[in-house]
C-alpha cells in the first residue's frame, strides 16, 4: 500500500556564485512521499526544474547514509533540520507537515563562503585538519587487538570523539560561527590514544592556531553546536581541546624561557 504524501512550499536559497547576491526562491514540493528523505524530496523537485530548463538546486551530498558529512544546510533555522542526532540526508519527510512552507538555506558562516544556492566551501575545515589532526609517523600494520593497552573509558571517549564527519553544522549553529567542537572532536581523539601521544602538543597548537587563522569565531559554550550535530560530539572535547591547548602553550612558554627549543 502506497503511504502518504504531502505537498509543500520551499523557500530556497538561490545564489548563483560566490558573488552573486542570492535571494529566497519559493517552490512546490508536490505529492512528496513520507518514507523519502530530504535529499530524495530536492531530486524530484530538481528534475521538474530541469524539465523545464531551469537550473537545479545545488546542494552537497555523498553516502545519504550519515556517514560521510557531505550534506548539510539549513532547515527553519536549523542546521541540518528539526530531528536530533540526524544528517540531512537521513532527515524522512515524515518529520514534515502537509502544507508546510520550508526554508532552506545554506550554512552561514564568514569561513564558509557560499559556492552556490546551498554549497558552501568548507575547506577551512580540511586546513584545520592539514595543520595536524593526524599522526606523522607510519604505523604500520594494525597490530593485534589489546596488543596496544587502552583504558576503556578512553577508548569509548576517543570512539565517540572520531565519530565527527566533518560535517560543520556545529559552526552553522553557533552565533559565533565557532568551530571548536569541530576542532576538539579530532584534537580528543588523538590526546586520549596512545598512538597520539609524540606529536600532542604541536598538534594543539597547530589546530587552534588553523582554527583561528580560518575566521571562525569564539567559543562562548552555549551549546548550540552539540545540540546540532548530527553525530552527538559533547561539548566536553571543548574543555579538553582548552586543557590540551593550556598544557601545551605552557610548556613551550616553560622551554623558552629556559633557553630551549619549542
Ligand atoms: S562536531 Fe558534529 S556538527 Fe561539528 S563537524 Fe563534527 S559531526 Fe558535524
Ligand atoms: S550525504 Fe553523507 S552524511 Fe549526508
Amino acid at each position: 500500500m502506497a503511504g502518504k504524501t504531502l505537498n509543500l512550499t520551499l523557500r530556497v536559497w538561490r545564489q548563483k556564485g560566490p558573488k552573486d547576491q542570492g535571494g529566497f526562491v519559493d517552490l512546490q514540493a508536490k505529492n512528496v512521499s513520507e518514507d523519502a528523505s530530504f535529499l530524495e524530496m530536492l531530486d524530484a523537485v530538481n528534475e521538474e526544474l530541469v524539465s523545464k530548463g531551469d537550473e537545479p538546486i545545488a546542494f552537497d551530498h555523498d553516502c545519504r547514509e550519515g556517514i560521510c558529512g557531505a550534506c548539510g544546510f539549513v532547515i527553519d533555522g536549523e542546521a541540518h533540520g528539526p530531528m536530533k542526532s540526524t544528517t540531512v540526508c537521513q532527515l524522512h519527510m515524515r518529520n514534515f507537515t502537509d502544507g508546510a512552507t520550508l526554508t532552506i538555506e545554506p550554512f552561514r558562516a564568514q569561513a564558509f563562503p557560499v559556492i552556490k544556492d546551498l554549497m558552501v566551501n568548507r575547506s577551512a575545515m580540511d586546513r584545520i585538519i592539514s595543520a595536524g589532526g593526524y599522526i606523522s609517523q607510519n604505523a604500520g600494520n594494525a597490530v593485534d587487538a589489546n596488543a596496544i593497552l587502552v583504558p576503556k573509558a578512553d577508548a569509548d571517549e576517543a570512539m565517540s570523539s572520531a565519530t565527527c564527519i566533518q560535517c560543520g553544522a556545529c559552526v552553522a549553529a553557533c552565533k559565533n560561527a565557532s568551530a571548536a567542537l569541530f576542532t576538539s572532536a579530532k584534537i580528543s581523539h588523538m590526546a586520549l590514544l596512545p598512538q597520539g601521544q609524540v606529536e600532542r602538543k604541536e598538534r594543539a597548537l597547530r589546530m587552534v592556531a588553523a582554527m583561528d587563522a580560518e575566521g571562525f569565531g569564539a567559543c562562548t559554550t552555549t551549546g548550540a553546536c552539540e545540540a546540532a550535530c548530527p553525530k552527538d560530539i559533547q561539548l566536553t572535547n571543548i574543555s579538553r581541546m582548552n586543557r590540551e591547548f593550556l598544557v601545551a602553550n605552557a610548556t613551550k612558554r616553560e622551554k623558552h624561557s629556559d633557553g630551549g627549543a619549542g
